[in-house]
């Protein structure tokens, strides 16, 4: 039954106040079940984010966000120096957690922030601001999210045919999602798009989340295995490429799920425009080209036996098993903050935005 309020509304991450408790939507367990569990300790947190139970750059910043909050009320000193120390350490390994998607690091820097100004203050009014500094954040990220899908939308018309790859929905982010966000908002104005999703390897996200929410919102949503993308370009059917990131470097190379610089070489190919959608968050100055960005490598039994009845290949087999790759900025037309819409050369484009 397509039911696009209740997709849009998607509780992926949620801080119970009066029980005190932060729960996360298990996407590991998508489409099949749809149960929340309880992160209270900073092993669970991390085992949640590696194994993908929340996931997706922006919702991953949001979680961590939370996270921080609860290690902090969990701290139990009076010396704030070592409470500092202790909040730091504890950051420290969320962000090691995973290494591609900038949001993570950079929400727990902000929550340091917070700690660091409010840090003379009283440990209930310190607790408070820590708090609604992971609510804002998570807010923020609504309303990025409203104004990339807005930007996203005006590139498209009705009738039109999009490829995505992986997952940039609302699970993958609050609300709208980055690059699903067009999609659902155009079809909550009544208009019609065709959309492929690629099932996007190695852990399906594409066909487990994406396939889900767009079906579930009632948009036309058609699954394709990774390798099919060139075929359905060829035939006439995709007029434009939606894709989320995980870090944008300064020069506009894209990191995102392995498979993405694939297809905006197919795009290329055919002369369709390619669209990187994420909020400012993902973007990384600091780093100067695609070469700079860390690339996760997972466990190979995620290709070997993970989605099999029996293992799908000999147990001693080499496996290379890459959870992002990187588009070079060349391929990309255009892309899509909620600052605005930054087009070629990016290294204009993209300093553009960070101007006061
Ligand atoms: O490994 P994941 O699932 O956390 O990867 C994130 C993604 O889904 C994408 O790469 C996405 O396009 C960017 S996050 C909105």
């Amino acid at each position: 039954m397509a039911d696009l309020k209740a997709v849009v509304a998607v509780e992926n991450i949620r801080y119970d106040r009066k029980a005190e408790a932060l729960y996360i939507l298990d996407q590991s367990l998508l489409p099949g079940e749809e149960k929340e569990i309880r992160l209270r300790t900073v092993e669970e947190m991390v085992e949640a984010i590696r194994a993908l139970r929340v996931r997706g750059a922006p919702a991953i910043g949001i979680c961590a966000a939370y996270c921080m909050y609860v290690l902090a009320k969990s701290i139990r000193t009076e010396d704030r120096q070592v409470f500092l120390r202790e909040l730091s350490r504890y950051g420290q390994i969320l962000s090691d957690a995973r290494p591609t998607a900038v949001n993570l690091s950079w929400a727990i820097r902000e929550m340091m922030r917070t700690a660091l100004e409010h840090l003379n203050d009283p440990r209930g009014p310190m607790l408070d601001a820590l708090y609604e500094r992971a609510v804002a954040i998570h807010k923020d990220d609504m309303d990025k999210c409203a104004a990339i899908s807005e930007y996203g939308l005006s590139l498209v018309k009705d009738g039109d045919g999009i490829l995505t790859h992986c997952n940039a929905g609302p699970l993958a982010t609050s609300q709208y999602g980055t690059a699903l966000g067009p999609i659902l908002l155009g079809t909550e104005r009544g208009m019609t798009f065709h959309v492929f999703s690629d099932e996007t390897r190695p852990l399906l996200q594409g066909a487990r989340l994406t396939s889900y929410e767009l079906q579930r919102a009632g948009v036309d949503v058609t699954l394709i295995c990774d390798n099919m993308a060139s075929i359905v370009m060829k035939n006439g059917w995709v007029q434009a490429c939606f894709v989320g990131c995980d870090r944008v470097a300064a020069n506009g190379d894209t990191a995102n799920k392995i498979g993405t610089s694939g297809v905006a070489i197919l795009a290329k190919h055919y002369g369709i425009p390619f669209y990187v959608l994420g909020p400012t968050s993902t973007i990384d100055m600091d780093c100067p080209d695609g070469a700079h960005i860390p690339i996760e490598e997972r466990d190979p039994n995620e290709i070997k036996t993970m989605w099999y009845e029996k293992p799908m290949a000999l147990a001693e087999v080499k496996c290379y098993n890459p959870a992002f790759d990187v588009t070079d900025h060349d391929l990309i037309t255009a892309i899509i903050t909620e600052r605005g819409i930054c087009r070629p050369p990016y290294t204009k484009s993209l300093k553009a935005l960070f101007r006061d």
